[in-house]
């Protein structure tokens, strides 16, 4: 499915549900009059590109493993009116947001457009989207556009609102210059537009946000390619499954703290892999799941085919245990482990990474990646596998979910107090299974719901978490803007004006 081309669709229906239509529809000409107003044409078209959640698989992407996440109804729109061919090449983009003020750049026949990424800047977003679009057209004439902007994304909050932002961008470039791309093409360049904004993110985000599907959250594989597989609920449908999404309001920016968290951890999980793979003698490992196969193929030769993931990762998880040590390594240690230099060890694991640490936590890191990428795999397999004929089925994937809160918390200390406490109060509140989703440090906690449940459940966690922190949320509405169930909804579209 992701070799599917993106096309015009014809209409919102196409890519909103039926319910949504009638409000989506006073969203796009009130862009459309904005984008008139400010900008004296009509836009030509709209790209759009919808948020996601991650229902598990934390912090496992840049290892290589599969994560399930699925498209959300929040997303970003941008209205384009192509310019006629000029030079310079100009692209002027806006916002209806008043706090992102209307920027322009030239386009740079050498690097397309200058990232600063030690600023932190809304349009540095739309630049990597657009830089990295245009970085493999190196032999076209580019054409200049204005495009003005309507998200409804919460920021920082972990539903990947600046990647969503990039995929639209480079969406909206895409087809400003006439170039045909699969979904999956589109994909591969906003992953590697993202990377200009100075965090080694994985690709789960660009992903989701691109092969969404309606009713059907997507089992993204990296390797050997990317690959996104559309998986349905429909085992569980008896049971209703909801999907509720509240965001703890501590706003977690990944850009602003890489250096002590993603970029962090990213590298961590580099080290990690590098030791393992010294200690067992095996090569070209750069990542932990490069060292899980390798190690694999290299203990049970043919009979390593017939394993399952699960046996696998089972088998890596208790090798960790006798070659990791609990607690920090410094920069020395991990040279020593390495047989080589401090120098060695920056130049080859961190150089293209900033991070900010004097030491690295190896033991959890690498467990809590390997027992997550399983988790993953039994939350598929219960999906694919069963019937649900002891309806317990809903109850295993949220306990599932649980389990990979825990992980986050204890092992890969991505959670935070917030985080910790809102999932508590969702489980009390009738969820079976809570936990946070995106890269963490604060943002949104989602939790699996039985519709029947679903109001009890609201009402609980509006008065016990909300309600309590900020009184003044009671009478002004904004609830549904931190507290809302979702549906898995569709990726990229392109929309005539
Ligand atoms: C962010 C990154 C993703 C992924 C998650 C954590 O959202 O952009 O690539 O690593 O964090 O799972």
């Amino acid at each position: 499915m992701t070799a599917e081309p993106l096309v015009f669709s014809g209409s919102l229906a196409d890519v909103y549900f039926d319910d949504e239509v009638p409000a989506q529809r006073e969203r796009y000409q009130a862009l459309k009059e904005s984008f008139h107003k400010r900008f004296g044409v009509w836009p030509d078209f709209y790209a759009r590109c919808p948020g996601r959640v991650n229902i598990i698989g934390e912090h496992i992407d840049y290892s290589g493993y599969s994560v399930f996440p699925m498209a959300v109804s929040r997303d970003v729109v941008i209205a384009v009116a192509s310019l006629e061919s000029s030079m310079p090449v100009q692209v002027t983009v806006a916002n209806q947001d008043p706090r992102y003020t209307e920027t322009s750049f030239q386009h740079q026949s050498d690097s397309i457009v200058h990232i600063d990424s030690s600023v932190h800047d809304w349009i540095n977003y739309f630049k990597c989207g657009y830089k990295g679009l245009l970085e493999s057209h190196g032999n076209i004439q580019p054409r200049g556009f204005r495009a003005l902007v309507d998200g409804n994304i919460p920021t920082g909050a972990g539903l990947s609102s600046s990647s969503a932002f990039v995929c639209c961008s480079a969406l909206a470039t895409m087809q400003v210059n006439g170039i045909k791309l699969s979904k999956l093409e589109l994909t591969q360049r906003a992953i590697e537009g993202e990377q200009h904004a100075g965090v080694k993110i994985g690709g789960m985000d660009q992903t989701a946000c691109v092969n969404g599907v309606k009713e059907q959250a997507l089992l993204i594989d990296f390797v050997p390619v990317l690959r996104a597989t559309p998986v349905s609920f429909q085992p569980v449908a008896s049971s209703a499954p909801v999907f509720v999404i509240a965001n703890t309001r501590v706003v977690a920016d990944k850009h602003v703290t890489a250096p002590t968290n993603y970029n962090l951890r990213v590298v961590e999980t580099r080290m990690a892999a590098a030791i393992l793979a010294k200690h067992a003698n095996l090569h070209n490992v750069a990542t932990l799941r490069d060292f899980h196969k390798s190690f694999i193929l290299d203990q049970y030769g043919d009979q390593s085919q017939g394993l399952s993931d699960d046996r696998q990762l089972q088998i890596v998880l208790a090798y960790i245990d006798t070659k990791l040590k609990p607690g920090y390594y410094s920069l020395e240690d991990v040279a020593a482990e390495l047989q080589t230099s401090v120098a060695q060890v920056r130049s080859r694991l961190v150089a293209d990474v900033t991070i900010r640490a004097s030491g690295f936590q190896l033991h959890s890191r690498a467990k809590h990646v390997f027992s997550e990428a399983r988790r993953v795999y039994q939350f598929r397999d219960l999906l694919i596998s069963s019937d649900d004929s002891s309806g317990d089925l809903l109850k295993e994937l949220g306990e599932l979910m649980n389990q990979s809160q825990a992980s986050c918390s204890d092992l890969f200390h991505c959670s935070c107090p917030e985080i910790d406490e809102l999932v508590e109060i969702c489980r009390r509140s009738g969820a079976l299974g809570s936990r946070l989703t995106g890269a963490g440090w604060g943002g949104c906690v989602v939790s699996l719901v039985q519709r029947s449940d679903l109001d009890r459940f609201l009402d609980h966690v509006q008065e016990e978490y909300f309600f309590r922190r900020w009184p003044e949320m009671r009478g002004d509405g904004s609830i549904s803007n931190y507290l809302f169930a979702t549906r898995a909804c569709s990726g990229a579209a392109l929309l005539p004006a």
